[in-house]
């Protein structure tokens, strides 16, 4: 694939697709993850003589209430504070004012511009240019630059015309290095992972996990399953769960994946199960069935020391999804153990992907040592999934 370290960038017009949907409170970015992660490629861009054009979407437009909330400026100064450098907004998705401020960029210079989706709501109407991938509107933006860096893996999983788009009407389209570490890592697992390769499910519901469960027992050497969605498969053990979640139209999925799986499958085999959904409930550790009235929230002692016992000795490991209700301190301790053990292992590969596992890895302060943290939530699940993810596939070849 092309990346941008591939590109002449000097005095050239760089549309960069970024995901800077963040979240924010009041009008201010309290997690400013994704938009750290990009630096490497925006810096590279403005080192090289680029004139960066920077854009991305932020939450979703439904109505033109929602553009007052969801406007990039407090992004676009937030990126200015990382980078100790002035960072032009221009409130606009198109139009003269977007078009002067391009042309009046300088080599080494950037410019971020208004929310994409703002084009899915026109004078109150929602049309959905951007997320219906609205041929024109691509078109446009390929024209206001010279070449495209893809660096949104983020939104790889979306096809939409700021980045399916623009790659459609441009001569080339480059990852940037976030796109290139994520399909190096991410890609890497699913396509030819250094072995023993263990892969670690967890969260709330079966359902989204099937289809990554499922690629994910054609390529590894074990699948542990924790979090809410292992009751199911204790279910179909024939297991009590008392209250705990239970997906019934699941059940039969769950039975074959564990006829299918035979030893590769690890479940739990023990759960810490609470009298109420509430950190302060009153607790009792079982390694049998759930009483009535008690619903499992993590996984117990004996689990802990199956799974790191199953991790032991891996060379690639994939984590995601929390291993019980971390939120909630008293539920914390699987999710804490399992993912501080990855930490520990040597010489192994440990790629995180998904928004609550990689917000349980930031709130176990283990992100650093763990090998690679996705910035991916829903990108990140349909590549394990092995999909193919439209803004990767309209990267050029080199
Ligand atoms: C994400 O946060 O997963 C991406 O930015 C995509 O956002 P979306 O689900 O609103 O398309």
């Amino acid at each position: 694939k092309l990346t941008v370290s591939d590109l002449d960038l000097q005095g050239k017009k760089v549309l960069m697709r970024v995901d800077f949907n963040v979240p924010l409170k009041d009008g201010v970015v309290t997690n400013d993850n994704r938009i750290v992660a990009a630096l490497p490629t925006i810096k590279y861009v403005m080192e090289n003589g680029g004139r960066a054009i920077l854009f991305s979407h932020l939450g979703r437009i439904k109505s033109e209430d929602d553009k007052k909330v969801l406007t990039m400026k407090p992004v676009a100064q937030k990126l200015a504070d990382l980078l100790g450098k002035p960072v032009t907004f221009v409130p606009a998705t198109e139009g003269p004012e977007l078009e002067e401020a391009i042309n009046n960029l300088k080599d080494g210079e950037v410019l971020v511009f208004e929310n994409t989706r703002f084009e899915d709501v026109k004078d109150g109407v929602e049309v959905k240019r951007e997320s219906k991938n609205d041929p024109e509107l691509g078109k446009y933006w390929a024209s206001l630059g010279d070449v495209f860096v893809n660096d949104a893996f983020g939104t790889a999983h979306r096809s939409h015309a700021s980045n399916a788009g623009i790659a459609a009407n441009i001569a080339q389209t480059a990852a940037g290095f976030l796109m290139e570490k994520e399909i190096k890592f991410l890609g890497g697992a699913v396509e030819n992972p250094a072995q023993p390769f263990v892969a670690i499910l967890g969260g709330a519901k079966v359902s989204d996990k099937i289809g990554i469960i499922k690629n994910l027992l054609t390529k590894a050497d074990k699948v542990i399953v924790g979090g809410g969605m292992a009751y199911t498969f204790d279910v179909a053990n024939g297991k009590k769960i008392g209250n705990s979640l239970f997906e019934e139209d699941k059940l039969d999925l769950a039975k074959e994946l564990i006829a299918e799986a035979g030893d590769k499958l690890v479940l739990p085999v023990d759960a810490v199960a609470a009298d109420a959904f509430s950190n302060d409930a009153k607790t009792v550790v079982t390694d049998g069935d759930i009483p009535d009235g008690y619903m499992g929230l993590d996984i117990g002692p004996k689990s802990i020391e199956l799974f790191k016992e199953t991790l032991k000795g891996a060379k690639t490991v994939v984590w995601n999804g929390p291993m019980g209700v971390f939120e909630m301190p008293n539920f914390a301790k699987g999710t804490l153990e399992v993912g501080s053990y990855l930490a520990t292992l040597e010489g192994a590969t440990t790629i995180v992907g998904g928004g609550d596992s990689t917000a349980a890895a930031q709130q176990l302060g283990i992100a650093d040592q763990l090998t690679h943290i996705s910035t991916g939530g829903g990108a990140s699940l349909e590549y394990l999934e092995g999909k193919i993810l439209p803004g990767i596939a309209a990267i050029s070849e080199k």
